[in-house]
């Protein structure tokens, strides 16, 4: 990594800080004062500037609009007892981000710019960062496709922006999901694994829908047999079946997700036995009839741990253990809290 980047800095006017009510942060809605940002042209990353958030000029024509050359990352910074800033384990996420330009053929962002942007974005807007428990400053890094060309062929030039979002936690209730059978997120030689805009659009119809029947979310299945459970909504999905945490294995359609190899970790860490493989919905449905299956949770960088209530499948709904009684993924949750809130000691060194 290069010492440092020559980033050109232009200091917002006036800062929305004061008038920012902590108390009330809906996932996503408010963003700090600046945004770092970056230009790839003529095959090189260029124009690095931290700026006031606001509005980017951008001709209608750019091709991230029309064919969806769109990636994107989501990481967590939190305020330490010492009144630092940490960032976890932001070199998972940009090790992902270039895996994502990679598959959909866009430009890879050296770690310089990547880390450097992070550094430079957090000092500046140090003051946005949440204390309270479970609040955190999500930051957004976001690389799109700029060429303003109707030719459908990869772009020459992108755009990078980090957004810095001071956020309450994603969800902030037990989820009612439902094992979606129709529509599908990610097949076989798709773009399953990346984190790319085109994974998201193409979930909001089915999501809504579910939404409708009165559920919080889905669970996706494997496009090719309709078999196996995949992920829950925008985050990898995890069982408690025997006391051992069973979770869908990562392949080319499931998103490798940093929050999902955490809790694999630590959980080990705390001698718990994990198995990753392939989860079918058979499988899932005869540990809640036999009593073997005793939690079941989403786990990403937004939802962190999030619990399923219920479950449903083909118009039954099967009502899991109370979250309140659950034991083992409260516990992994709260090891990785306390690691990420610096209240114990950073025995992976994920904190940066
Ligand atoms: C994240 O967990 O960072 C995600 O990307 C989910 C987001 C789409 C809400």
């Amino acid at each position: 990594m290069k010492d440092s980047l020559n980033i050109k800095t232009t200091k917002a006017g006036q800062s929305r800080l004061a008038e920012t009510d902590f108390r009330d942060l809906p996932f996503g809605k408010v963003f700090t004062d600046h945004m770092f940002v970056a230009d790839f042209e003529d095959g090189e990353w260029k124009n690095f500037e931290i700026l006031p958030y606001g509005p980017i000029s951008m001709s209608p024509a750019i091709s991230a609009l029309h064919y969806g050359q769109a990636i994107f990352e989501g990481m967590k910074a939190y305020t330490q007892p010492d009144g630092s800033v940490s960032v976890f384990r932001a070199d998972k996420n940009f090790a992902r981000l270039n895996k994502s330009a990679v598959r959909m053929a866009m430009a890879t962002i050296p770690e310089d710019v990547f880390m450097q942007g992070i550094a430079a974005l957090i000092n500046i807007d140090k003051a946005w960062v949440p204390s309270e428990e479970n609040y955190s400053l999500y930051l957004r890094p976001v690389m799109f496709a700029t060429d303003p060309v109707l030719g459908v062929r990869p772009s020459s030039s992108y755009k990078f922006v980090i957004l810095a979002n001071p956020s309450a936690p994603y969800y902030s209730n037990p989820l009612r999901v439902k094992i979606e059978t129709h529509y599908t997120r990610s097949d076989n030689g798709g773009v399953g694994a990346a984190k790319t805009a085109g994974n998201y659009s193409r979930a909001m119809l089915p999501t809504v829908e579910a939404q409708a029947q009165g559920f919080d979310q889905l669970i996706w299945t494997d496009a090719k047999e309709n078999k196996y459970v995949e992920e829950s909504g925008a985050a990898n999905l995890m069982f408690i079946i025997d006391g051992k945490i069973v979770t869908p294995e990562v392949r080319e359609t499931i998103l490798d997700g940093v929050t999902r190899d955490t809790i694999i970790l630590l959980a080990k860490s705390m001698g718990i036995t994990v198995e990753e493989r392939r989860v079918a919905i058979s499988e899932v449905l005869e540990a809640i009839e036999n009593g073997t299956l005793t939690e079941a949770f989403a786990v990403g960088t937004a939802a962190t741990v999030t619990q399923i209530s219920e479950i449903s499948y083909e118009g039954k709904n099967h009502v899991l253990a109370d979250p309140a009684t659950r034991t083992v993924s409260p516990a992994i949750a709260k090891k990785l809290n306390d690691i990420r809130y610096g209240v114990t000691a950073d025995e992976f060194g994920w904190n940066w």
